[in-house]
């Protein structure tokens, strides 16, 4: 993996994963624009504040990006247990509006990663409503599919993964004759800040078996960040378009039932 000399934007660089994220890319030699509205508490090479629920504030953001990147990292998100208008601005809305301005901004052969959550995995089970929001192609627009479906925010949450995966797919050609590759991740239970908002709000039994068959524990931000350093460089150059499970193995059990070699207890 080279980073060196890379520019990157980070959003969420503030906290968890993106954190993490930018710590990793900066010791590979890259460069930082994070965007966040809180503070970073690490040095970053730019700072942005903006409020990803504004979309005037991303349009200022954007604007005040006056150097060639060679990537964007969506990793900014909220979680399940904020109202619904939230969590689609923050997870879905600001992650699109960010990528559409990017995109064809960003060198040839860079790249976009998009963090969005094992939760998001059934996106096939909602392509209805997924290709309605890919359709409407305004903020308002698509914040009014979310609210007009009547979704909890537990259910809100989900479907904004299921749309970063979606969206993933649907842009991850647009800029392919230049070599720009746009894949995302999406992470099991991770320990960071968030990770009692979700055993607060989401059904703790599940998760409870998902950290089992993970092993016994859940995920650290830090093991986030090779998989999305991965997709971020050239020795990813053939990968497009795609999600990576980044859970420890926890989600199998939800396709498998029960596994006939169970995990055992982590020794790491
Ligand atoms: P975190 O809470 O530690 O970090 C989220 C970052 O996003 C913070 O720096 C926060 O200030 C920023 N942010 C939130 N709302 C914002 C807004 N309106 N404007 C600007 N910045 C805003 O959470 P974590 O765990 O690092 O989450 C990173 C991503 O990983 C999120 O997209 C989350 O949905 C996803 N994820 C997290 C999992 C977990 O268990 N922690 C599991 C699966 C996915």
């Amino acid at each position: 993996m080279n980073h060196e000399k890379k520019t990157y934007v980070v959003t969420g660089a503030s906290s968890g994963v993106g954190a993490a994220l930018a710590a990793f890319l900066t010791k590979q030699g890259a460069r930082i624009i994070a965007i966040d509205r809180a503070e970073p508490k690490a040095e970053m090479n730019k700072f942005i504040n903006c409020d990803l629920t504004d979309p005037e504030q991303i349009s200022a953001a954007v604007a005040a990006i006056d150097e060639p990147i060679d990537g964007l990292v969506n990793v900014a998100g909220v979680p399940s247990n904020m109202s619904v208008d939230m969590i689609a601005k923050v997870n879905y809305l600001a992650l699109r509006m960010l990528t559409d301005a990017l995109l064809p901004k960003i060198k040839d052969f860079g790249a976009v990663v998009n963090v969005a959550s094992a939760a998001g995995a059934y996106w096939r089970k909602r392509t209805d409503v997924l290709n309605s929001l890919m359709k409407s192609a305004s903020w308002d627009d698509a914040l009014k599919i979310f609210q007009d479906q009547g979704y909890n925010s537990v259910v809100a949450y989900s479907v904004t993964k299921e749309a970063a995966i979606y969206y993933t797919m649907m842009v991850s050609s647009q800029e392919r004759h230049r070599g720009i590759r746009v894949n995302s991740v999406s992470p099991g239970a991770v320990q960071t800040p968030i990770l009692k908002d979700f055993y607060g709000s989401m059904d703790v039994n599940s998760l409870d078996r998902l950290r089992i068959h993970a092993g016994g524990r859940d995920g650290l931000a830090e093991e986030m960040c090779g998989p999305i350093g991965f997709l971020l460089g050239q020795d990813s150059r053939w990968v497009n378009g795609t999600d990576l499970l980044v859970d420890g193995g926890a989600e199998v059990t939800f396709h498998l039932g029960d596994l006939i070699r169970p995990a055992k207890q982590l020794s790491f």
